[in-house]
């Protein structure tokens, strides 16, 4: 079979797990894709420190550049806005396909990276840059886009989830909690993006940009994260028969002839008798409303290294098989361009 040369970009939590599929599965994969995944270099910021079994140290390097350009198929999981805009950039500059976990960075400039896939024709996905392992950038980008998408609504941080889960059901503290969802690796790198609610708007923004076919950047997200939400708010909010969830929630408003979207995130107040109020630990789970279809649920693990490299996976091997036998993925360059509504218009 021929060869497909990898990096990865990033070798944390999310990037050892993918390094482990890609090694583990090698065999099955080469099947499915019809090439196997040569795995040429893991870019890291320390290359001396030890990255477990399954990461030859060997291929890790601190030179990204000089390994996205060797590269057919750049896998980035490091996070962050620079350096990774610019790697990814210069991958598809140099003819990669690209898959990244990175929702920070497609939230604040989305359009550049489209720009860069239209125009070197190479693919851009981003599964695991909205709810862990939970396949829904594809539904909403791919299977839904006959349809009309009204409203994508619910939980789509895993670390708030699982804080506000602690809080109710063991009383653990807030710190305690946070502390516990970093070692397991459900937090951002800055577990300030979790808490305060930016990782799920920059969620919301991908996702109501996909389901609206619009730009919505991060910045026309009201967002409201879980700092406000104490102990005494979660017993009170027990004692009505509702559990606080961080919600997220994206809607197209039609009035008349205009049309407008709606993008928020914030603590809600959910019955106890709703599907959302029993979605436990980092788990996520996500609402679509649209005319044709009529409502649809996906659920499952949000965050963690082994959910969202399945996602990371699932995206490779479409890159990979459209680089064996042709056809391209998604292109996000037709967009209408819908006003956003604001929390006060509302
Ligand atoms: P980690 O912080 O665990 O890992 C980041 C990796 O990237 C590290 O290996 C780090 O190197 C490397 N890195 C960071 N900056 C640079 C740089 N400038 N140059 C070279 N290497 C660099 O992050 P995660 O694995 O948790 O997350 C990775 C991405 O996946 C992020 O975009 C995150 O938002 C996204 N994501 C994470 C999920 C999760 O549950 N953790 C879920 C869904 C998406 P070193 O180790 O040497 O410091
Ligand atoms: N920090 C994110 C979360 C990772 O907790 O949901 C998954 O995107």
């Amino acid at each position: 079979l021929p060869a497909l040369r990898v990096a990865v970009l990033g070798a944390g939590t999310v990037g050892t797990e993918v390094i482990r599929l890609i090694t583990q599965q090698g065999e099955d994969l080469a099947q499915r894709i019809g090439a196997r995944l040569e795995l040429i270099g893991v870019a890291v910021r320390d290359a001396e420190r030890d990255r477990g079994p399954h990461v030859d140290a060997a291929l890790l390097t601190t030179e990204p550049s000089a390994l996205v350009r060797e590269a057919d198929l750049v896998i980035e999981v490091m996070g962050g806005i620079e350096p990774a805009r610019g790697l990814l950039l210069e991958a598809m500059a140099h003819g990669a396909s690209v898959v990244t976990a990175n929702k920070a960075l497609l939230a604040q400039d989305a359009a550049s990276l489209y720009e860069a896939a239209d125009e070197h024709g190479v693919d851009i996905y981003f599964e695991a840059a909205v709810a862990g392992a939970i396949p829904i950038v594809r539904p909403v980008r791919e299977s839904l886009a006959g349809d009309r998408v009204q409203r994508v609504l619910g939980i789509v941080n895993g670390t708030t989830n699982y804080i506000l889960d602690a809080m109710a059901s063991t009383g653990a503290g807030f710190d305690d909690a946070l502390a516990s969802a970093q070692e397991l690796g459900y937090a951002e790198a800055d577990p300030t993006a979790d808490v305060e609610g930016h990782d799920a708007a920059a969620k919301a923004s991908i996702l109501a940009s996909l389901a609206f076919h619009t730009r919505v950047g991060i910045g026309d997200v009201h967002c409201e994260g879980i700092t406000a939400v104490s102990a005494q708010d979660i017993a009170a909010a027990a004692r009505m028969g509702r559990t606080i969830k961080l919600l997220s929630i994206v809607e197209r408003i039609e009035d008349g002839t205009e049309e407008r979207v709606s993008a928020r995130v914030y603590p809600a107040l959910i019955p106890d008798s709703h599907p959302l109020a029993s979605v436990a630990e980092a788990y996520n789970a996500v609402f679509v409303e649209a005319e044709a279809a009529g409502s649809l649920m996906f659920y499952g693990q949000g965050a963690g290294g082994a959910p969202t490299a399945s996602a990371v996976m699932g995206d490779v091997v479409s890159a990979a098989r459209h680089r064996v036998s042709g056809g391209v993925g998604p292109r996000e360059s037709n967009y209408a361009d819908l006003p956003v509504a604001s929390i006060d218009e509302l």
